[in-house]
């Protein structure tokens, strides 16, 4: 395996020119008013509480979560690695395209993972609950995203409720690192079932949402009882002072969340609509903050991808996930005028494609 392939993320060998727009990312293109803050802000001298009580302080008054139901993370990631530890799994149920790290964090904890492939031709969408529960027969945990990536489906959180209720003795463990960004949130969120369905566990994370990824900022969402379980695991002090600071500034961050949902969600809308227009373009997902798409617009994907980077546009190449091999890329939602940028370029490039662009993309 390797590794350093699989963990490059989307914007990796991108250089920090300032004119390249980077579409691979699905980050938030605006940043949270958190001010310019400078190292003497945070009291680096002491050791930060040693379990991130800023980010229970940030659940507690942004979700009305209690202390008790939450688990600080440094970053979602550190929960998809310490849920399959934790709980001692040893066979767990993924979708296949999906986040990779599942895998790797399972293989890493002993559990045999199996696949339940989602299909291009039905837009990637979850099956219906039947074949779930098929699916389910011999796994110990459903490990899902919602929204997933790259897809951008949705998971529908009735269906994964009924399961949780038939099937008590298996873990139901969602993944909403984007969930912020979906016209439903906050009501398509399990967040709010963990106290009722003690076997629904909730992977969040702030990363995506607030354009944090340096910073590493989650939680595990979960019945008081699980999360009493999983610190029994967990290393201490995994949320730095610096983070743990941030998180409660993210609370005056209001307007900020306004903005970024009403940008996504317009943004999304017409990107639908615009994409529509243009041949040889198949758009999948787009609940959350990016689409996948699909190239079929005369040339390959390859000429594609080197032509837009000539332009300083970077979408992410999907062809290393499993059923994705079929030229499909992911580009992110970003500000107006970027999309704009993004659009007029794919838009040229299908009306070249009746030009000999195997020999002589785009040009
Ligand atoms: C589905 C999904 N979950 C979790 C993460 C990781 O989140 P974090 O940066 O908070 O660790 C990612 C990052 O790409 C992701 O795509």
């Amino acid at each position: 395996m390797d590794s350093l392939f699989y963990h490059q993320h989307g914007g990796a060998g991108i250089n920090s020119d300032a004119e390249v727009l980077d579409f691979s990312v699905n980050i938030s293109p605006i940043s949270p008013p958190i001010g310019a803050l400078t190292l003497n802000d945070f009291a680096l001298h002491a050791y930060p509480s040693i379990d991130g009580k800023g980010i229970k302080d940030f659940y507690k008054a942004r979700f009305g979560l209690d202390n008790a139901m939450v688990l600080p993370l440094n970053g979602a990631i550190e929960g998809i690695y310490l849920l399959p530890r934790a709980l001692a799994l040893r066979h767990i149920l993924a979708l296949s395209p999906s986040f990779y790290e599942y895998e790797r964090a399972a293989r890493i904890a002993g559990a045999e993972l199996t696949f339940l492939p989602l299909k291009s031709d039905n837009g990637f969408l979850l099956p219906g609950i039947e074949q779930l529960a098929e699916a389910l027969l011999d796994a110990e945990a459903f490990f899902v995203a919602n929204p997933n990536n790259p897809t951008g489906t949705e998971v529908p959180p009735e269906m994964i409720m009924a399961l949780a209720s038939r099937f008590p003795d298996k873990w139901f463990i969602l993944d909403e690192a984007f969930i912020q960004f979906t016209p439903r949130f906050p009501d398509n969120s399990l967040m709010y079932q963990v106290m009722a369905l003690k076997n629904v566990i909730v992977v969040h994370s702030l990363t995506k949402f607030y354009a944090l990824p340096g910073l590493r900022l989650g939680a595990v969402i979960a019945h008081p009882d699980v999360i009493s379980r999983l610190l029994y695991y967990k290393e201490p002090w995994t949320v730095n002072a610096i983070a743990e600071s941030v998180a409660t500034l993210l609370l005056n961050c209001g307007a900020f969340e306004e903005e970024l949902r009403d940008m996504i969600l317009s943004e999304r809308e017409r990107i639908t609509a615009l994409v529509s227009g243009i041949d040889g373009i198949r758009l999948a997902g787009g609940a959350a903050n990016f689409f996948l798409a699909q190239w079929n617009g005369g040339c390959s994907l390859d000429a594609l991808l080197s032509w837009l980077a000539e332009r300083q546009l970077h979408v992410r190449d999907c062809r290393n996930f499993p059923g994705l091999e079929e030229n499909f890329f992911r580009f992110a939602i970003r500000r107006p005028v970027e999309n704009d940028r993004l659009l007029d370029a794919l838009r040229l490039a299908t009306l070249s494609s009746g030009n000999p662009l195997k020999t002589k993309p785009f040009s």
